[in-house]
């Protein structure tokens, strides 16, 4: 603990051991693997490296624990929820701490994230009460037919590291919510912060085995993931990362039919009208575009501007930009932090070089930061492009990195045209005075969710999901999420009539 790079005011926040059935357990092979701060690119702790060897007593143990915790009120189910929530919350100031450590993003994001995190424990809190069935009479004489919703069972939740709290939240509060067990493999790179939740879980007072968590190295993440989705006690997966993955995470589900919430590749356009409030669209496309260096799948991926207002509002873009102060997330000036991983600067600055040497030119770039000691850090300065097309890899893949490309466009129709001109249909974002254009575009773009002069709409009481590759299944909003791990079973009845 001393070796660490940070103080906390609870250290026992701090865990570096995969949980299993209320205890802190090493991996059999006794292997570990190390976590890096991104803003330094220095190790600063090891985390078990669990194999697939691992699986089996992981899963044996949520599935002792689902047998009891099934069985368990609603309303008890709501009170851990809200006691684990508080606690959360109350840890607020050390989690963010370890938040920003292990992804590299600013503190003030890792604080943003922690309440939006929160929003899904103090949601699903409530939903859980809210689990009904339904009844009705049918056409045959004396029948009824009741339709009764009950746990999956032994879920499992493949988590990314850019948002490592929120997405375990997401996933984790729908399913104990519903009376399910939880086994969760955070992403290599950010597993602290789950271990820090699940410590929080048992002080919360959840039973043994209802919430595990599997650490693993980026080698052992396939065979792993593969054992825990092929696993016939595990009843539902719910992923969150590339479009690639996901479909290999599908193809194991499908050997044992599994259900499954995929959310996955983004890709989303991001289009500014000649009537929009620009300073609006500003606002939101800079706190969205730069929130996390751009390491969500909800960022804004291509950014069209009308032809009317392009160079203006690229000019207001790059005074926005030179405002940004680059540097390790924890210094409190800071506004961006580093990518989180090497692989991420190395694709953010060949999909730059694609696109400058297909016709775009550099509007702004930030510099990263020189000091010695974040030498070794992952940064990526903030980089505006215009003069973007079609033939840019920035257009046909997501970036995950502070690139900008602003591409101009003359009419609505070619608008739609190139926002949906992509196998991807997370998110699709808006900006326009017109109330007839903002119901066409509604309507008309190829997307899951859509912010009408909005760049956020991310929030517990909103489904959150995408159409085409971005995946299926809804997390988050009102009983969509939750029936994601519940089953209906359909009860048909005979019903004599009283012999007078
Ligand atoms: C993501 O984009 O990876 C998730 C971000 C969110 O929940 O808003």
């Amino acid at each position: 603990m001393s070796s660490l790079p940070f103080t906390l005011k609870d250290p026992a926040l701090f865990n570096n051991e995969a949980y299993c059935h209320g205890e802190w357990i090493g991996a059999k092979s006794g292997k570990r693997f190390s976590v890096e701060d991104p803003g330094s690119g220095q190790c600063f702790t090891s985390c078990p490296d669990l194999g697939e060897e691992d699986v089996d007593a992981v899963v044996r143990s949520s599935q002792k624990a689902f047998e009891e915790y099934r069985l368990l009120n609603p309303r008890t189910r709501a009170e851990l929820l809200l006691k684990w929530h508080h606690l959360i919350r109350e840890s607020r100031d050390d989690i963010a701490t370890i938040l920003t450590y292990e992804t590299g993003k600013p503190l003030s994001e890792a604080f943003g994230e922690i309440d939006y995190a929160t929003g899904f424990t103090w949601w699903f809190a409530g939903e859980a009460e809210r689990i009904r069935g339904d009844i009705s009479t049918p056409s045959a004489p004396g029948r009824r037919v009741l339709v009764i919703k009950q746990p999956i069972g032994v879920c499992a939740a493949l988590v990314p590291w850019n948002f490592p709290i929120a997405m375990i939240l997401r996933k984790v509060g729908a399913a104990l919510a519903a009376g399910c067990t939880m086994i969760a493999k955070p992403s290599p790179e950010t597993p602290l912060t789950t271990l820090t939740l699940a410590y929080l879980a048992e002080k919360a007072g959840f039973p043994k085995g209802v919430f595990n968590v599997m650490t693993t190295s980026n080698e052992n993440t396939p065979s792993l993931s593969e054992a825990i989705c092929k696993h016939p006690l595990v009843q539902k997966v719910s992923f969150t990362g590339s479009t690639r993955v996901g479909s290999i995470i599908a193809s194991h589900c499908a050997v044992g039919l599994k259900k499954v919430t995929f959310e996955l590749g983004g890709n989303c356009p991001f289009i500014i009208f000649d009537d929009a409030n620009q300073d609006l669209a500003l606002a939101q496309l800079t706190s969205l575009k730069w929130r996390h260096a751009g390491q969500a799948c909800v960022t804004a991926n291509r950014i069209y501007v009308q032809e009317g207002i392009y160079e203006k509002f690229l000019t207001k873009l790059v005074e926005h930009a030179k405002t940004i102060k680059l540097g390790h997330g924890s210094m409190e000036s800071v506004t961006m932090g580093p990518l989180t991983t090497q692989r991420g600067v190395d694709k953010a600055k060949s999909q730059v070089k694609d696109a400058l040497q297909r016709g775009a030119k550099i509007a702004h770039k930030c510099q990263v930061p020189s000091d010695s000691e974040l030498r070794n850090g992952y940064f990526f300065g903030p980089t505006i492009l215009r003069d973007m097309d079609s033939s840019m890899l920035v257009t046909q893949e997501e970036s995950f990195a502070p690139i900008a490309g602003l591409y101009k466009f003359k009419t609505e129709a070619e608008a739609v045209k190139l926002a949906n001109d992509t196998d991807m249909g997370l998110a699709s974002y808006v900006f326009t005075r017109d109330v007839n254009r903002s119901w066409r575009m509604m309507e008309q773009l190829e997307a899951g969710m859509i912010g009408l002069n909005t760049g956020s709409s991310s929030a517990a009481e909103s489904p959150f999901g995408g159409m085409k590759m971005s995946g299926y299944g809804k997390e988050s909003g009102k009983d969509v999420a939750i029936a994601e791990y519940l089953i209906s079973k359909t009860i048909t009845m005979t019903v004599e009539s009283a012999s007078l």
